[in-house]
């Protein structure tokens, strides 16, 4: 079966991204993304590609050649439905804050809603692939519904039918573009070879063959599971380590140097930081740990749990210890955090290390000045679950202050975010950070000064140069 349209229900991070390479790479095939938000859809379809809802190196540029040619993004989601011969799931599968498996399975009520909204509106024989992380084993329970939809045998002309495959997404945001045209592998699962030949034969425009696997559909669930387990392992790995480098004069850059070149551990993957954040790493493991509980493994499960807490730990850690070099007190304390985004070229804040330290700061009544070349104050206040407050123009600091009430507000540059601070946390890894004057930044802020730099992107010497204290992560020296 060729595939000649294509319908996307979601067009986030995943939908978005991987939809615009699709139709780019596959001129014949028609592409409509869906979404019930028509906000989302409105910025999809903005006639300024600098104004759409996912920031992506390089999206722009794909968007830009292929929208109103195959691509089109709506919110008529059952005429898209009706129209496809392949309806890619891409929804969100947060996890569950209640009920039965809460703060650890995933929910599903969006992926069952698309489930049950394909049952009604396709026509003919319709390929189902799920392209949503998700936890083993509910392509299930799509396939059931779906099979409770389909039409008996000589129905009809063309009798409703379905089969249902899992092709989950590797990309990471900021680097999707490049990971969706030269990806390491597309991984394929299901049952009918046929399903899955027209699936490899879409990506088989632009993928070479051998690297296209194709295995069952629990096997390609549980493959992407374990991939995001693998890498947050690593992450945990290395930031224990990094503690225990400050602790003992070792450095972790160097650590990680001596082991990456191991052909067998490999150089990726191993750069200590605030601990890792975005929509995938935590939600799959916990994903993993609900799983094991239900199979009765408590020691799988305990293991894996174990990377998540690490994480946490970390990020708490940085906390604790910005506010013991403060002189135990941060109250009122003017701190400039550069980088509130979970990586660097992303606007998601999914997760983010700065959401979790930068509330620990809130709670011992800081006063935050943030900075994000990409993120929306609109989001930084839902993720704080605060308002941000205006400072005063002259003062640079709040009627709060010492109150021992924290409270942020955003600066429109790296200057104004310091100005009359007393410390500067460098969270997210943006190429700006790379590259700032620090003799002048130096000038503007209250001293003493330090800069906690929890991504390693700044120079030492530079910064001790200008008069400030240095600490950076995993760094034994200090
Ligand atoms: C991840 C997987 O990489 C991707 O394959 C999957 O499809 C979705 O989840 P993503 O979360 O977008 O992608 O980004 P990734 O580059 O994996 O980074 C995740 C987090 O780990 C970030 O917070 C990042 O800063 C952190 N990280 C990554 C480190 O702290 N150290 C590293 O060495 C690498
Ligand atoms: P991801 O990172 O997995 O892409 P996002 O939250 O960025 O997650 O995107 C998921 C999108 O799916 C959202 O824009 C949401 O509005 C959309 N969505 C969820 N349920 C449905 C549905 N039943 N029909 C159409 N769109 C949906």
């Amino acid at each position: 079966m060729t595939i000649r349209r294509i319908c996307c229900i979601g067009a986030g991070y995943v939908g978005g991204p991987t939809m615009a390479v699709i139709a780019d790479r596959c001129p014949d095939v028609q592409v409509i993304v869906v979404d019930l938000n028509d906000q989302r859809i409105a910025a999809w379809n903005d006639a300024d590609l600098g104004r759409l809802p996912v920031y992506e190196p390089g999206l722009d540029a794909v968007v830009g050649r292929a929208r109103g040619r195959n691509l089109f993004f709506s919110t008529d989601v059952d005429g898209a439905i009706g129209e496809a011969d392949m309806v890619f799931i891409s929804v969100n599968t947060p996890t569950k804050v209640k009920g039965l498996g809460a703060g650890q399975a995933s929910d599903l009520r969006w992926v069952e809603a698309c489930a049950r909204q394909v049952a009604k509106a396709a026509t003919g024989h319709t390929i189902v692939v799920e392209k949503s992380t998700l936890p083993v084993r509910t392509a299930e329970a799509i396939k059931t519904i779906l099979e409770a939809a389909q039409d008996p045998p000589g129905n009809g002309d063309v009798p409703r039918t379905f089969s249902v495959l899992s092709n989950p997404e590797f990309l990471a945001e900021g680097t999707a573009i490049r990971d969706l045209e030269t990806p390491d592998r597309v991984l394929i699962g299901g049952e009918d070879e046929r399903s899955i030949q027209s699936l490899a034969a879409v990506y088989g425009q632009w993928v070479p063959d051998d690297r296209i696997l194709r295995t069952n559909l629990w096997s390609s669930e549980l493959s992407k599971l374990t991939a995001n387990a693998f890498l947050a392992q690593r992450i945990s790995s290395i930031n224990s380590v990094a503690a225990l480098c400050e602790s003992t004069g070792a450095d972790v850059r160097e650590v990680a140097r001596a082991i990456g070149t191991d052909s067998r551990i490999g150089p990726k993957f191993l750069q200590s930081g605030p601990g890792f954040g975005g929509s995938c790493f935590q939600k799959d493991i916990l994903n993993l740990v609900y799983l094991c509980r239900h199979f009765g493994l408590p020691e799988v499960a305990d293991y894996w749990e174990s990377v998540v807490h690490l994480n946490t730990w970390q990020q708490h850690r940085i906390s604790r210890l910005v506010v013991q070099r403060l002189f135990g007190t941060v109250t009122g304390k003017r701190l400039a955090i550069l980088g509130f985004a979970f990586k660097a070229d992303t606007n998601d804040t999914r997760e983010a290390p700065a959401i979790r330290i930068s509330r620990d700061l809130l709670e011992e009544g800081a006063q935050l000045a943030i900075h994000d070349p990409k993120v929306e104050p609109s989001q930084i206040s839902r993720d704080l679950r605060l308002e941000s407050v205006v400072p005063d123009p002259e003062t640079g600091t709040t009627s709060q202050a010492l109150s021992g009430q924290g409270s942020w507000w955003t600066a429109g540059s790296v200057e104004q975010a310091v100005a009359g601070a007393d410390a500067v946390l460098i969270l997210t890894e943006w190429t700006l950070y790379r590259h700032l004057d620090w003799k002048d930044l130096a000038q503007r802020m209250r001293r003493p000064a330090w800069v906690f730099d929890a991504r390693s992107v700044v120079d030492r010497a530079e910064v001790q140069s200008a008069g400030l204290t240095y600490w950076r992560v995993g760094d034994g020296a200090q």
